[in-house]
């Protein structure tokens, strides 16, 4: 197992180029089961996560091929295995993604059940109950959803008690094949979400909405192949940012889009950041020290859950208290037991973190809980004094394409070593 080594303080400059969004593309590599010929993507992020859905595909019986430009193809039509497998399952909730397509498409599906994951239950009631309005019928069979829909789905209304983002996107890929309109009240509206339906739309869905609460799909006979376009991973971008404000510094990230990432800029903004964008870059620099102030996540637009332990981390080291209020996750601060270790002064009380700015963190080992609290812990270390050295650093290869090459390349001193960490082997030192 890996590991990486910070050594902080360095304050971060320069330019990092953003990856395709890993929340974009996973229900846009989902969506090749509903297409009826070959779909070539762009900009698909080299990631844990990705891989484990491509290798959920191929093992359904799809093609899926890279091409020497790094578009990855995938064609669906020799796949004949409706199921996802446990042991892919485990490693990944995401997978649950193809539950919707894959009933559209062979009017029977057979996933494993996710089981608890480091943020809590995050249970799928609300992807199969709509399933359910569908005309599914849905059994637990041995830790396994066993959905059912011999003569096809049928259009639904579905109003969502709550926002769920891969219950929406799951519920959107049922529908494009199912027979009549299905409206989905209280949708995600996320961009990613947006996303997929733009995907979905170009090769022939029938898609109206998204984007706002209320996405009405009615269903096509088919849909075809075509070519997708993966948008900028927000998380990453915001990621990036981050670690140059938190070291104050100056990063830019370019091929990025800001409209994605309005709520989190105007936070930083208001802690004093100075943040510059043009149509495809954001640039934040920071004088002196951030001021804290106070975030609460919410669904999109609002501030999202995957940077409340990043905008901590920066809060770690602000003038003054912040509270910060997580909403969408119960047990969501993984990270603050080893954000003190660090030298933070965080109280919690339930969904409600208090943070009391230190001047200054200190390095320490520290272990990545999951892959958004990693990314804070990774924050936290550039800005610290001395050594952090953070262990189970799978949780990070999930959501950030080669992090320590480009956090190396805006000066940050950090390496990955393997476990072993004997002589130079494994060792990728990037300064
Ligand atoms: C997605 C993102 C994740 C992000 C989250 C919230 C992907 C692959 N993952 O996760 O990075 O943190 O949105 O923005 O896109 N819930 C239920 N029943 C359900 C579904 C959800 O109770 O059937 C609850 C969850 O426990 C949670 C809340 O609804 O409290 C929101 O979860 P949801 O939006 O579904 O998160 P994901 O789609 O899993």
């Amino acid at each position: 197992m890996d590991q990486i080594y910070i050594q902080g303080g360095v304050a971060l400059h320069g330019t990092v180029k953003s990856s395709g969004a890993k929340n974009a593309a996973l229900p846009l590599l989902a969506a090749s089961i509903l297409a009826d010929g070959p779909v070539v993507y762009h900009r698909i992020p080299h990631l844990l996560d990705v891989t484990t859905m491509m290798t959920l595909l191929s093992w359904q019986g799809a093609d899926v091929t890279y091409d020497d430009q790094h578009r990855l193809h995938i064609d669906t039509r020799s796949a004949d295995k409706p199921e996802a497998p446990y042991e892919l399952v485990k490693t990944m909730r995401a997978s649950s993604l193809v539950l919707g397509p894959v009933v559209a498409r062979f009017g029977h599906a057979k996933v494993s059940l996710p089981g608890g994951c480091a943020i809590g239950a995050r249970p799928i009631d609300l992807h199969l109950r709509g399933l359910e309005a569908m005309g599914a019928t849905v059994q637990m069979d041995h830790g396994d959803v066993v959905v059912d829909a011999p003569g096809g789905l049928h259009g639904a209304q579905i109003d969502f008690p709550q926002v769920t983002v891969t219950g929406t996107e799951n519920l959107m890929m049922a529908a494009v094949l199912a027979k009549g309109t299905t409206v989905l009240e209280n949708a995600a509206r996320e961009p990613e979400v947006v996303n997929l339906a733009d995907a979905l739309r170009s090769l022939g869905a029938d898609i109206e909405g998204d984007g706002t609460s209320r996405i009405v799909i009615r269903g096509v006979e088919r849909i075809s192949g075509g070519e997708i376009h993966t948008i900028a991973d927000r998380i990453e971008t915001a990621t990036y940012l981050a670690a140059g404000m938190i070291t104050g510094g100056d990063v830019t990230v370019t091929h990025t889009d800001p409209s994605l990432l309005t709520a989190f800029l105007e936070k930083v903004e208001e802690a004093g950041a100075v943040v510059e964008c043009t149509n495809d870059s954001i640039r934040c620099r920071v004088d002196g020290r951030l001021r804290a102030c106070d975030i609460q996540t919410m669904p999109h637009p609002g501030f999202p859950t995957d940077l409340q332990a990043q905008f901590m981390a920066l809060m770690c080291v602000a003038e003054g208290h912040s509270v910060i209020a997580e909403t969408i996750f119960e047990n969501r601060f993984m990270h603050v037991q080893e954000l003190l270790r660090m030298g933070a002064k965080v109280h919690l009380d339930g969904h409600l973190a208090t943070v009391h700015g230190v001047a200054q963190l200190a390095g320490a080992p520290v272990m990545a809980t999951d892959l958004r609290a990693s990314a804070s812990l990774v924050l936290a270390g550039l800005a610290a004094q001395g050594e952090t050295i953070l262990s189970r650093v799978y949780h990070i290869d999930r959501g950030y394409e080669r992090i320590e090459e480009k956090l190396g390349r805006l000066g940050a001193r950090i390496e990955r070593r393997s476990e072993a960490g004997h002589g130079d082997r494994g060792v990728m030192l990037y300064a």
